[in-house]
């Protein structure tokens, strides 16, 4: 699996993946890091490792279909195949959701189908979280479709509201738990074992060989 990182923020997730594969958990290698933000920390991280980088702002262009192309042809020239989001604050544009259909994946900071859609992104999320009273939180790695957080889920994992609980101890204990599902959730694609059924995301076992 050859991946592109799409990051528009410090990367912590993006340094879990680059972990894992270190590790050997994750068997995929990056082949881009692309941010919108020229000051992205994610950016540092993967020239730190002699990673592609590539930096485009959708605001920079006029012509959204310029953008779109731009985006497309640079996956292919680094030989793309599956395309993570971490932490990126723009919208993937559909021509690309639709040459990249079920291979792109995002995190999402909370249990999905709540606290999603536009502007539901950072400390806002464990705001809402904290003010609608819910006793779990957690994280969600889910397909991209052309919306906002609406694709199909593929791995969740939950943590315990705290009574003393702040948006900033909340977001430290779900990007832990972060940290572990989303290399492990692109394990799951790398190994292929991913299998959509309309809406649900079935994980076939590992097969008897390997186990
Ligand atoms: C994470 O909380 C992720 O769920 C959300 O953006 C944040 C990115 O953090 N989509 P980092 O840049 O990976 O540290």
């Amino acid at each position: 699996m050859q991946l592109a990182v799409f990051a528009s923020g410090g990367g912590s997730n993006f340094q879990a993946m680059l972990d894992a594969i270190d590790a050997g958990r994750l068997n995929a290698s990056v082949a881009l890091c692309i941010s919108n933000k020229e000051s992205a920390g994610a950016l540092e991280r993967a020239r730190d490792r002699g990673i592609a980088t590539l930096v485009l702002d959708p605001k920079d262009f006029a012509d959204s279909s310029e953008y779109d192309a731009l985006l497309l042809e640079s996956l292919e020239d680094h030989g793309v195949t599956f395309v993570a989001l971490a932490g990126y604050l723009r919208q993937i544009p559909s021509a690309v959701v639709e040459a990249y259909r079920n291979r792109i994946v995002n995190i999402h900071p909370a249990l999905l189908p709540s606290h999603g859609g536009p502007g539901m992104y950072g400390r806002h999320v464990h705001r809402a979280v904290l003010e609608r009273g819910d006793r779990f939180s957690g994280a969600t790695v889910h397909i991209v479709d052309e919306d906002y957080d609406t694709g199909p889920i593929v791995l969740q994992d939950t943590v315990p509201v705290q009574e003393d609980e702040t948006a900033e101890t909340l977001a430290a204990r779900v990007l832990k738990i972060e940290h572990r599902l989303y290399p492990a959730a692109l394990q799951l694609f790398s190994e292929d074992r991913v299998r959509l059924v309309g809406r649900r995301v079935l994980i076939d076992p590992i097969p008897d060989s390997q186990s």
